[in-house]
Formats: C-alpha cells, sequence, structure tokens
C-alpha cells in the first residue's frame, strides 16, 4: 500500500484492494500464520460514536497479528472539544504504531492522518465507511467467485456506508446503482468522484429513486438504517420517507435469481429489511460482519508493519 492512512477506499487502487482481499483471505485460511506480524505493536481506537462490529474486529484483530489495543470510549477524548486534533495526533504518535478512528466530521480523520507520523485508519465517519466496503466486497468476491460486471444495488439512504460502496464499485469494475428518496441522494463529490473512477474500469455507477428499477438485475441488493448515527432526531419522520424503499420479498424478485442480500448491520429489522429477506439463504449478512475481521487485519497489517 502506497498511502500512509486509510480514509477512504479512494486511497487505494485496484490492485491495492486486491492485494488486500488476497491477504485478508489466507489470513482467514491459517490464523496462526501471522500471530507474529505486529508483535508488540500498539492500536488507540477512538469512538466517538457506538460499535460492536467496528470495536470488537479492530481489538480481536490486533491481538490476533500479536499486537494489542487501546479502547479510548466516546467520553474520553472528545476529538477537537477537550483538546484540538492537532494536540491528539501529536501526543499519540509517541505512544501506538496506529490510530483507528470513528467519529462525526470526516475532516478529522483528514486532519489526524496531516498531524500524526503514524497510520490513521477510518473506522467510521459521517462521509464514508472504508473498511465496510472492503469487507462487502471481499464477501461478494467469496460468494460470487469474481466482481468484475456484477452490479449491487444499495436501497436507502445516500449515506457513509453507499458512498464507500460507490468508491470500491468504481475501482473493482462493479456495477453500482443506488436506490433512494429524492433529496438522499449520494454526495455531489463523491458521487462525481465514483463515476470518474469508474471510467478506469468500465464500471456504471447510477442514482435513481426507482428501488424496482435499481434492483433490476441486480447480483446483490443491499442495505443500511434509514437514520445512521447522529441522525436520531430525524429518525420518525425518515421511516415515514424511506417506507418504499424497505427490502422485503417482492423487491427481491425484481433482482437475479440468485442475488444476495447484504446489511452492513446494526439493522432495524421491519424498516430498512424485513425478517423474511435477512433470515434467509440469500443472506450473508453475518458473512459480511465476520470478513470485517480478516479485511481490516490485512490492511492494518500492510499498514503498520
Ligand atoms: N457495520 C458496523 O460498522 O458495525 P458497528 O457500528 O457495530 O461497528
Ligand atoms: N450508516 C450507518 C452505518 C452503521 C455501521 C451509520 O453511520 O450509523
Amino acid at each position: 500500500m502506497k498511502a500512509k492512512d486509510f480514509l477512504t477506499v479512494r486511497d487505494l487502487s485496484q490492485e491495492e484492494i486486491l492485494e488486500t482481499f488476497r491477504i485478508a483471505l489466507d489470513m482467514k485460511a491459517d490464523r496462526m500464520k501471522y500471530s507474529e506480524a505486529l508483535k508488540g505493536k500498539a492500536l488507540a481506537l477512538i469512538f466517538e460514536k457506538p460499535s460492536l462490529r467496528t470495536r470488537t474486529t479492530f481489538d480481536i484483530g490486533i491481538q490476533q497479528l500479536g499486537g494489542y489495543s487501546l479502547y479510548l470510549s466516546p467520553a474520553e477524548i472528545s476529538l477537537g472539544k477537550r483538546e484540538s486534533v492537532y494536540d491528539v495526533a501529536k501526543n499519540l504518535e509517541r505512544m501506538v504504531q496506529g490510530i483507528m478512528i470513528r467519529t462525526f466530521g470526516h475532516q478529522i480523520v483528514v486532519d489526524m492522518a496531516e498531524h500524526s507520523s503514524v497510520p490513521i485508519i477510518n473506522g467510521l465517519t459521517d462521509y464514508s465507511h472504508p473498511c465496510q466496503a472492503m469487507a462487502d466486497y471481499l464477501t461478494m468476491h467469496e460468494v460470487k467467485g469474481n466482481l468484475k460486471g456484477l452490479k449491487l444495488t444499495y436501497v436507502g439512504d445516500g449515506n457513509n456506508v453507499a458512498h464507500s460502496l460507490m468508491f470500491a464499485g468504481a475501482r473493482l469494475g462493479v456495477n453500482v446503482s443506488v436506490a433512494c428518496p429524492p433529496g438522499f441522494e449520494p454526495n455531489v463529490i463523491a458521487y462525481q468522484q465514483a463515476c470518474e473512477d469508474a471510467k478506469a474500469t468500465g464500471a456504471r455507477i447510477e442514482i435513481t429513486h426507482d428501488p424496482v428499477a435499481g434492483v433490476a438485475g441486480a447480483d446483490a441488493v443491499y442495505t443500511d438504517v434509514w437514520a445512521s448515527m447522529g441522525q436520531e432526531a430525524e429518525a420518525e419522520q425518515r421511516k415515514k420517507i424511506f417506507r418504499p424503499y424497505q427490502v422485503n420479498e417482492e423487491l427481491m424478485k425484481h433482482a437475479k435469481k440468485d442475488a444476495i442480500f447484504m446489511h452492513c448491520l446494526p439493522a432495524h429489522r421491519g424498516d430498512e429489511v424485513t425478517d423474511a429477506v435477512i433470515d434467509s439463504a440469500a443472506s450473508v449478512v453475518f458473512q459480511e460482519a465476520e470478513n470485517r475481521l480478516h479485511a481490516q487485519k490485512a490492511i492494518m497489517y500492510q499498514l503498520m508493519r
């Protein structure tokens, strides 16, 4: 990996993403093979939002590589409030060999990366969730056997997860369709960047307001919560707006027969997805969750060695 940090999927070339998948699958096949790869190295985990998967997989992942982690809770640091982002970076770079951050504004991880000499890994911002997209395409690759030319349809809010799926799809040659209500499209710049990146691979990146049209011919149907962390106050209003975008058995009928169902989790069952879909044979949501571990270990291994 050429980049010092992993802030968005766009930091990686197609070759670097595929190399990360190769290492991740090698780690998945033989956990002990890498048990001393990051021996004695410390990873700080800064969380300003809750987490199950990200916390567990980074914490366990660094230990499986021979290192150890330090969890810093939302109450402890208050990036930019208790202390400037610059000062946090200048302190931590003397104490740890890598920093994972889950926070609100994307600029915070950008600033941390600029000021810190040790790698910064984005564990979710309001703008992107790159570790998630790596685990998701790794999963799609495992299940489908290949990626190029496949179609992934993301149904729901044009949020951080949607952005990262577009970025990675563009790099990998996966066609990505985002079906969202008017006014909830992905960020315009993110969409333009994905379209620009897609020119190199021929991937089609499209936005539609029609979930049925979006899902047509899809190899994977993906959804996420309608109100992300930090948008709790809008949750009730969003429920009404997003109702026609629920992924249910009726909508899945419009995808390919062998289409898989994907979700980053946590899921709000009965809202963005029904039990019948998330618990169906087509659902790979727990495989995605497990693959967070393998994908992130491969990223830490490359950045922190
Ligand atoms: N998908 C995901 O990032 O899960 P957590 O919010 O539980 O970390
Ligand atoms: N879009 C969701 C993803 C959670 C993993 C959020 O930001 O809350």
